[in-house]
């Protein structure tokens, strides 16, 4: 069952700049691009990094140790040395314009 968790308002989420927040506990990250926001766990599975550290083109956030690529929509991976999919998360704006991730 998803629980929806508070990580902060509409507004603190900027384009190309990546966030990390807690929802339910776990390390998530937060990207937006243009209208859209998405929700990764934030730790890449290939080793320890932050993908919230990440640099994002093209849907993709490129994870800062190794340079590998996932998708921001699904967590995929689009490139090597990833093998193993990130867990994504859903988002939602609420009527007040505070962004929940469903965890
Ligand atoms: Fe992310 Fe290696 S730790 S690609």
């Amino acid at each position: 069952m998803t629980t929806w968790h508070d990580v902060g308002a509409e507004a603190d989420f900027e384009d190309g700049c990546p966030a990390a927040v807690e929802a339910g506990g776990k390390p998530v990250a937060i990207f937006r691009v243009e209208h859209e926001l998405f929700a990764l766990h934030d730790l890449c599975t290939h080793g320890a990094a932050r993908l919230s550290d990440g640099f994002v083109e093209d849907g993709c956030v490129e994870c800062p140790l190794h340079q590998g690529l996932f998708d921001l929509r699904t967590g995929a991976v689009r490139s090597a040395p990833l093998t193993e999919a990130v867990r994504s998360y859903p988002v939602r704006i609420t009527d007040t314009g505070r962004v929940e991730v469903g965890v």
